[in-house]
């Protein structure tokens, strides 16, 4: 059964196509079977993905694209849970009855903000409606400037933060202008490596990330292991 990501905020362009493109991708590019689930009439994901099917060609984009309305979103989404490992829902702004069903049916929804009071005080309203549907939450700071003490005094004010912020970087825009994502343009980017710390975050919560620890921790055991071997054989 997938798990549902739903990206929203009510504030307009705090950043949630980017984030669903991104984190979609991303986990693309791990193996998984990702759908993509555009419930914004304005349909930009669905405008990155035609662009994404030109470059790629139909059917080849690693990911299975959808764009619902109304009452269909959360039959949908129960009828692509079992065809999918992730589902990631890019909502609309405003919390209009679309937002507020995918939050519904979302494991874990991811709020994108700002450094800038006015996606502050949007934030609110988003985090109080996951926490009504009692879905977990996580808030991701996006386009920081580096150093800026604006977005310090903003992270100290919001809960459910995560570690991973991404920086207000061209490429981020760039790669989505041309049907990509930054993981897949310049995989050894900044903009990448945000990318891909904030996806190693949020599949912690899923606990699949607890994979990847366990091989890190094998991996150190035994170099712990070789090294007092080495120091019993000096
Ligand atoms: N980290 C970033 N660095 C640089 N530009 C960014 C970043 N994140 C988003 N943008 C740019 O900010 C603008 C708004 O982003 P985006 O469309 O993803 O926001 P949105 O929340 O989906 O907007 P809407 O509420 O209208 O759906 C876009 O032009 C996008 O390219
Ligand atoms: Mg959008």
């Amino acid at each position: 059964m997938a798990k549902v990501i739903t990206i929203a905020q009510q504030k307009g362009g705090a950043g949630k196509t980017t984030v669903a493109a991104h984190i979609a991708v991303a986990l693309s590019q791990k193996g998984n079977r990702v759908a993509i689930i555009d419930i914004d009439p304005q349909g930009s994901l669905g405008c990155w993905h035609s662009i994404r099917e030109e470059r790629f060609g139909e059917g080849y984009t690693g990911l299975i694209f959808n764009s619902f309305s109304g009452w269909r979103v959360a039959s949908e989404i129960s009828r692509l849970r079992k065809q999918c490992d992730y589902i990631i829902v890019d909502s609309p702004p405003h919390t209009e009855t679309e937002a507020r069903t995918a939050i519904r049916s979302a494991d874990l929804v991811v709020i994108p903000v700002q450094p800038s009071p006015t996606d502050l005080w949007a934030t609110k309203a988003t985090l109080e409606l996951a926490k009504a549907e009692k879905v977990p939450v996580r808030v991701v700071m996006n386009r920081v400037a580096a150093n800026s003490r604006l977005a310090q005094t903003i992270a100290a004010e919001l809960p459910e933060l995560t570690k991973a912020t991404l920086g207000n970087r061209v490429l981020f825009a760039a790669a989505l202008m041309e049907g990509r994502c930054a993981t897949e343009v310049d995989p050894s980017s900044v903009a990448a490596h945000e990318v891909k710390e904030l996806l190693k975050e949020i599949l912690a919560i899923f606990n699949d990330g607890s994979e990847e620890e366990e091989v890190e921790q094998v991996a150190a055991k035994s170099s712990a292991k070789s090294k007092k071997k080495v120091l019993a054989d000096a």
